[in-house]
């Protein structure tokens, strides 16, 4: 990969997705910032991808502006900045189910959390760089008990192309991932999660789930390729076509 850029926040860089970019970010020379709202997560998630000289980890939830704010004073001038965080602990629910405060939290972390970063990152970005937020294919391919997370991908994707006309010169791109076998799991499956991938493994086209490092790749397409803006990125193993 060329790297195009130095210094890159990956929020969400604690865990899954966010954690494989981190790694592949690090070992392309760049300074790296992973920031999430757990202290040890990201403290084990540091001492797991070495590069101490170029890796700093902070927390902040991106739901709170008041600590996004003073996240972007803390890191000065940044070139990239990439959210992959989601908050959906007990938002997969039927309806009758559904508790308000998660779905909530699905809207603070998915929608307003990347907004927040536009407002007090782009001041602060390089006129090179570029916002990555990440949506998901539950937008074109809803499943009952997923109603809010479908809504705020899709949300979060008329966001993206709203802000890549408002920020320009500044890139603003979604990567939207289908089903990747990550830590997020946990909340949706439960103990059931292994069950569940291999089922899902056998419906898609490609024969597999995804692993954070399909979504990683696709993230450092954004980041590195400089005529793409407002667009959305499907790696989803054709998992729309089913
Ligand atoms: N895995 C899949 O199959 C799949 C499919 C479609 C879309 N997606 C989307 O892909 C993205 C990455 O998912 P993943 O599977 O890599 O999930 P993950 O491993 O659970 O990582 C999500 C990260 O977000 C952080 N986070 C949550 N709320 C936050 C907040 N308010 N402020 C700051 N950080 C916050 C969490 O850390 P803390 O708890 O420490 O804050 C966590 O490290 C998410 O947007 C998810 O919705 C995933």
């Amino acid at each position: 990969m060329e790297i195009s850029y130095r210094k890159i926040l990956i929020v969400g860089g604690g865990s899954g997705m966010g954690r494989a970019l981190a790694k592949r970010c690090l070992e392309a020379g760049a300074a790296v910032i992973i920031a999430g709202r757990n202290e040890d997560r990201l403290k084990g998630a540091a001492d797991a991808l070495g590069h101490p000289a170029a890796l700093d980890a902070i927390a902040v939830d991106i739901a709170q502006e008041a600590q996004v704010a003073e996240l972007f004073r803390r890191i000065g001038r940044v070139d990239h900045v990439v959210s992959t965080a989601a908050d959906i602990d007990g938002a997969y629910e039927l309806l009758p189910a559904l508790d308000l405060k998660a779905a909530q939290r699905v809207v603070e972390s998915k929608f307003y959390g990347p907004l927040l970063l536009a407002k007090h990152g782009a001041p602060v970005l390089a006129a090179t760089g570029s916002f990555t937020f990440t949506s998901g294919v539950a937008a074109y391919r809803p499943a009952a008990r997923g109603s809010v997370v479908a809504a705020v991908n899709a949300a979060l994707e008329g966001l993206v192309r709203a802000l890549a006309i408002e920020l320009a010169p500044i890139r603003v791109n979604a990567v939207s991932p289908g089903w990747v076998d990550t830590p997020i799991w946990s909340f949706v499956a439960g103990d059931k999660k292994d069950e569940t991938l291999g089922a899902m493994a056998r419906r898609l086209p490609v024969g597999r789930v995804g692993r954070p490092d399909d979504i990683a790749d696709a993230i450092s397409f954004l980041l590195g390729n400089t005529f793409t803006t407002g667009t959305v990125l499907h790696v989803e193993g054709g998992h729309r076509l089913i």
